[in-house]
This record gives structure tokens, sequence and C-alpha cells, in this order.
């Protein structure tokens, strides 16, 4: 792909329609699947979906695109959180459907993780050593809400409430934007 594609010229009357291979070069396609998709906030989810703790809704993020499974759960202590939905042993996907859980299980081999990622247990393995490590654990995604609309980023360019604050400065409607809250108030989950 030529550099000549990402050319703009700041005169508008000098504008063209950009080339045909820029909606169809897999090459381009990934490079904006990892440069752009993967670091700028995207809708997820209403926060209906996770209303209560114990609430958990499985996704994923830009089908087609990014097709990252990914889980909201809303756990024991009320807060929200976006994790990987990718089992840390050998990668199945751990929630399947919506619904309430105490723990997230895998029902491959029953690993068990708590709502907010952390491993819990695995049977037969308790005579493991260096075991369980962090790498255990489900990894959090960035997360972050305007009004009741959850946004998650995979690898956030930019923090969500640095982009709250350019967006306030633009638009009043915008200054509502924030860390997904508890129903008591804001906390930081990424
Ligand atoms: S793949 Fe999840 S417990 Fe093995």
């Amino acid at each position: 792909m030529s550099d000549a594609v990402f050319e703009i010229d700041p005169d508008i009357r000098l504008a063209r329609t950009l080339p045909a291979r820029v909606y169809s070069d897999p090459d381009l396609f990934r490079a904006q699947r990892d440069s752009v998709f993967a670091r700028t906030w995207q809708y997820a989810a209403h926060d209906d979906l996770v209303k209560v703790p114990g609430q958990v809704f499985p996704f994923t993020l830009l089908p087609g695109a990014l097709d990252e499974p990914l889980v909201l759960t809303r756990d024991l202590s009320d807060q929200i959180r976006c994790l990987s939905n990718v089992c840390t042993h050998r990668g199945t996907v751990v929630v399947e459907g919506a619904g309430h859980e105490q723990q997230l299980r895998c029902r491959y081999h029953g690993r068990r993780f708590t709502l907010d990622g952390r491993f819990h247990s695995m049977p037969e393995f308790e005579g493991a050593t260096n075991f369980p490590s962090p790498a255990d654990d489900l990894p959090q995604v960035g997360l972050g809400a305007w009004e009741r609309f959850l946004m998650v980023s995979l690898a956030p360019a930019m923090p969500f409430e640095g982009r709250s604050r350019r967006c306030a400065r633009v638009s009043p409607d915008f200054r509502s934007m924030r860390s997904p809250t508890t129903r008591r108030g804001p906390a930081s989950t990424s």
C-alpha cells in the first residue's frame, strides 16, 4: 500500500475519493484493526445487561474485525468489569451465555474464576508448583461509561477519562463520560 493513500490535503477543495483498494486490501485491514480498532474505545453494551451483582454478559468485540471474546460482569462488590472470556488454561470460551453466577467456570476442565477475573481453583491441580500465578487470572479489559453505555478498549491509546475531557470541551453531551460505577460512586477499572 503506497503512502499516497494516506495523504490528506488540508485544503478541502483538493479532496479526492479514496482508492477502492482501501476497502479491500487485507494488509490495510489488519493495520486498521491493530492500530485503530484495538486502540480506540468501542461500544460494548448498555449497563442494564449487568444490572445486579452476579450478572454476566458474554459478547464478541467487533465481530469480523477484532473478534475478541469478552465478558461483562458485575462482581459481588457491585463493580462492573470487562474480562477476557478466554480460559487461561487451554483457551476455551469461559462464559457461554448471559445469566447470574457466583463464579465463572470453564466447562472444559473446570477452572474457576471470581467475577473480577481472579483465578479461584482448578480440579486436580492441588500439587502443582508455582501455581497459580497472575497469568492464570482472566485479564481485565479497559472499561469506561458514557451515561449508561459501556465502552471498552483492548489496548487504549488514551485513557477513557482523558477522552471524556477532550469530548466535553466540544460537546456538553459528553460531560458525563466516566469510568463504570457502582451504584455508590465512581471507581476505576482500567
Ligand atoms: S480450557 Fe478451561 S479449564 Fe481447561
